[in-house]
């Protein structure tokens, strides 16, 4: 079986750390708000240069806090990419907000700068980029974007943690850290994942910190005094101490992803049907995803004989979210919208982890080049 991502053989990596960390959580048995909630916020605060990291239960609530500390109101609108993950849209819909919709470039999967310049209205409140499958969007026209109207911005980075944005020849600093705000989540196939569910907000903005921690926590910096409308939203001890003891192989296990990803791509370069993970100069790539196009006519075929292989696929994102029966009756969408169904029609992600041999990856290769022979 070649999994997409393997998550046992990760753990048997780092056995020793991972289960000293549970270990010690278990005799100190300060299951909430421990101090290895502390310890690595700090770790990931230095990690990534970043002022402040609000950990919380998951990368949803993690944008969910961020919309509750911008006041995001009733009928306020919040630009997002078209092809992304549901969650994205979920929050914004939770307030009332209205999702609008940004076109995404085929060839890189992100958000359309000029998409989001064409959408911003006297109510865009926020834009959020998503960087999704490990690449950074274009970071730089997004916040010249911002800054000339005047909106918040809120990067996802649930799938990026570690990648790099270029915003000039001499400034490289970490995706999620150059919006107002960035989060991301440590669900176990991310980066940077936990035993469970998990997330985090970073800002450098120390109201917004402030209000985003006190949101998580009921809406109080003291106990059972309210100050804001709150929620419930803390990363437990347990999963914070397994992040703090797997932080420090995130860049090693990110390089492994590359030369995994440099292996595919010379392998596959010449299946002319295909289309293989662009790099975009503005950034590096961290390959949460290895995600490749081809014709619509192949794409259900292959992944089906990939499956009969033992070798696992998947379809990020068979749908555009503004074709979901949640969002399509409260959204706005581009008008210029390129054809995002296609996009859907024509994607599958190949398995992509830190541990994947090049046995595995032959396998894989050998399965679509026979497929794609056989086919054409
Ligand atoms: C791009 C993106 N944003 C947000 C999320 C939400 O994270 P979580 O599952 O931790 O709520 C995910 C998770 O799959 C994601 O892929």
């Amino acid at each position: 079986m070649v999994r997409m991502i393997d998550l046992y053989s990760q753990y048997l990596g780092i056995k020793e750390e991972i289960d000293r960390a549970i270990d010690t959580t278990i005799t100190t048995s300060d299951f909430i708000g421990g101090n290895a909630v502390v310890e690595f916020e700090r770790a990931l605060s230095s990690f990534l240069n970043v002022e402040h990291i609000i950990t919380c239960g998951n990368g949803s609530d993690a944008l969910l806090l961020s919309l509750m500390a911008i006041g995001l109101k009733k009928g306020d609108e919040v630009i997002v990419p078209a092809f992304a993950f549901a969650s994205v849209v979920e929050a914004v819909a939770l307030l009332g907000g209205v999702p609008v919709f940004a076109n995404v470039n085929h060839s890189t999967f992100a958000i359309d700068p000029a998409s989001i310049e064409r959408m911003v209205t006297k109510r865009t409140k926020a834009i959020v980029p998503v960087h999704l499958f490990g690449q950074p969007c274009d970071m730089k026209q997004i916040k010249d974007i911002a800054e000339t109207y005047d909106v918040v911005v809120i990067e996802d980075n649930a799938q990026s943690l570690g990648a790099k944005c270029r915003l000039s020849s001499e400034c490289e600093v970490y995706a999620g850290t150059i919006g107002h705000i960035g989060y991301t989540s440590f669900f176990p196939t991310k980066m940077l994942g936990c035993f469970g569910d998990g997330g985090a907000v970073f800002t450098n903005d120390n109201v917004l910190a402030d209000r985003i921690r006190a949101i998580a926590n009921h809406g109080q910096h003291r106990k059972y005094h309210h100050e804001y409308i709150g929620i419930n939203s803390r990363l437990d001890t347990l999963q914070a101490a397994i992040l703090k003891a797997k932080l420090p192989h995130l860049p090693d296990w990110i390089e492994s992803r590359q030369k995994a990803a440099r292996y595919y791509s010379a392998a596959l370069k010449n299946i002319e049907q295909l289309i293989l993970p662009l790099e975009v100069p503005h950034g590096t790539h961290v390959y949460n995803q290895y995600t490749i196009r081809m014709p619509i006519s192949l794409r259900d075929g292959l992944k089906t004989e990939l499956t009969s292989k033992g070798i696992q696929s998947m379809i990020y994102y068979p749908t555009p979210l503004f074709n979901q029966p949640a969002y399509r009756n409260i959204c706005v969408i581009d008008p210029m919208m390129s054809d995002c169904e296609t996009l859907c029609r024509q994607v599958l992600s190949l398995p992509m982890h830190s541990e994947l041999s090049h046995n595995g990856q032959d396998k894989v290769i050998d399965t679509i080049q026979t497929y794609i022979t056989r086919m054409s």
